[in-house]
């Protein structure tokens, strides 16, 4: 299924075409290696200069291999504005910065990706800001989380590891009853698997490292929204420098192209393994939103697209010791620690994402020691299924 833009194409067009009307020159962006750019007059200097992220005045500040970038994402996700930095987590970092000021209030969910976690618990030592923590399996909890000065309520869904659904509009309801804003991590979903905008989000950010880039080899993260919210995080981007490169921003475009034909296949994978694996007798427990027996498989149905992301996790009979001979089998599926690419990849929560965790805390979690989370890549479902199989049988 392809969603359609206000221009009338289809997501798939929009991946490769951008909502470019150039019908003549290079099909790919042209890559402006300067770090400075010149003017034959003072006048036309001022101009580019007060154009911000959509000038071409110096690299820092915005540059035209960027933009092009820049503009091809917010076409994808339907914003006004669209921001590249050179790591999620400079993404994420931005947005806090730019609307957090000392002895403000976050609301998060505790299961939000470990990096995001460490940036509040360090904004709270350095800038004097506050945050509790919510349960993203009990929203009818969320609210007590809520308090004077509350400005932010950041959200992701599915989360990690162990996929739980979280329902977007009725996240962005409570937000802004209590005068907060909805950012939202949409990194396991994608800007093609998950629409976070008309479902009420202000500020949507991705770890373009992940289904973005798609390919293992680049680290990079985006913010995106309205202009009016992202101008506060483009001076964050500013001040502190964090901007990717030229050679960089190319490279994401290019591979802007494919998304939704990588989201599609990673997920169509994804659900018939899951399937699979629910079935198989060293399998405990299977997480993912497309079975139908998840507990947030009706709002992943109704809020998700392309199905239902390229990540699962499995509860592997036998504990961390059973578990750890799985990911230690498996010949064709990689073990590392990252998601959202070609390649599939197996890791071990307890001793990757999740290592700083109690036993205790992991029990309230609900991830267990015997937990795998498998990214799905674009493989043969067959070749991923017999490579999976095997280690099960030898674990
Ligand atoms: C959901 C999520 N958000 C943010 C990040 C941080 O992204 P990066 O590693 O690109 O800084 C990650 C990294 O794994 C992630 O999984």
């Amino acid at each position: 299924m392809a969603t359609r833009s206000r221009t009338g194409h289809g997501s798939n067009t929009r991946a490769v075409a951008g909502d470019s009307r150039r019908r003549a020159g290079a099909v790919s962006t042209p890559i402006i290696h300067s770090s400075t750019f010149s003017f034959d007059s003072l006048e036309s200097m001022l101009v580019e200069r007060d154009r911000g992220a959509a000038g071409a005045f110096y690299q820092r500040l915005g540059h035209p291999t960027l933009r092009a970038c820049e503009e091809r994402l917010a076409g994808l996700e339907g914003t006004e504005e669209a921001l590249l930095f050179p790591s999620g987590m400079a993404a994420i970092t931005g947005v806090l910065l730019a609307n957090l000021h000392a002895k403000d209030h976050v609301v998060a969910l505790r299961q939000c990706y470990g990096g995001t976690l460490d940036a509040l618990h360090w904004g709270k030592e350095r800038l004097g800001w506050s945050c509790a923590l919510v349960d993203a399996r009990e929203p009818e909890s969320w609210k007590d989380g809520f308090r004077s000065g509350t400005r932010i309520f950041h959200i992701e869904t599915p989360t990690n590891p162990t996929l739980c659904v979280v329902d977007i509009e009725h996240a962005a309801a409570l937000a802004h009853r209590h005068g907060a804003l909805l950012t939202v991590d949409n990194t396991f979903a994608s800007p093609v698997g998950q629409k976070c905008m008309p479902l009420g989000a202000d500020l949507v950010m991705y770890s373009a490292t992940k289904s973005i880039g798609g390919h293992g080899d680049l680290l990079a993260g985006v913010a995106l929204g309205s202009r009016e919210l992202l101008a506060g995080v483009y001076n964050v981007r500013s001040v502190f420098g964090a901007v990717p490169d030229p050679q960089m921003a190319w490279l994401i475009e290019r591979s802007l192209k494919t998304l939704p034909i990588r989201v599609e296949r990673g997920n169509s994978n994804a659900l018939e393994l899951a399937r699979r694996l629910a079935k198989h007798p060293r399998v405990a427990q299977v997480f993912y939103p497309g079975l139908e027996g998840h507990p947030g498989h009706e709002i992943a149905r109704r809020q998700m697209m392309l199905g239902f992301g390229p990540v699962l996790a499995f509860d592997v009979r036998g504990g961390m010791a059973a578990a750890e001979r799985v990911v230690n089998g498996l010949e064709l599926v990689r073990h590392a620690p990252s998601l959202g690419g070609v390649e599939s990849l197996a890791s071990l929560p307890a001793h990757t994402s999740h290592r700083h965790m109690s036993p205790e805390e992991l029990a309230q979690a609900g991830i267990s020691q015997g937990l795998v989370r498998l990214s799905v890549g674009i493989e043969d479902v067959e070749d991923l299924w017999e490579d999976l199989e095997g280690a099960l049988g030898a674990a």
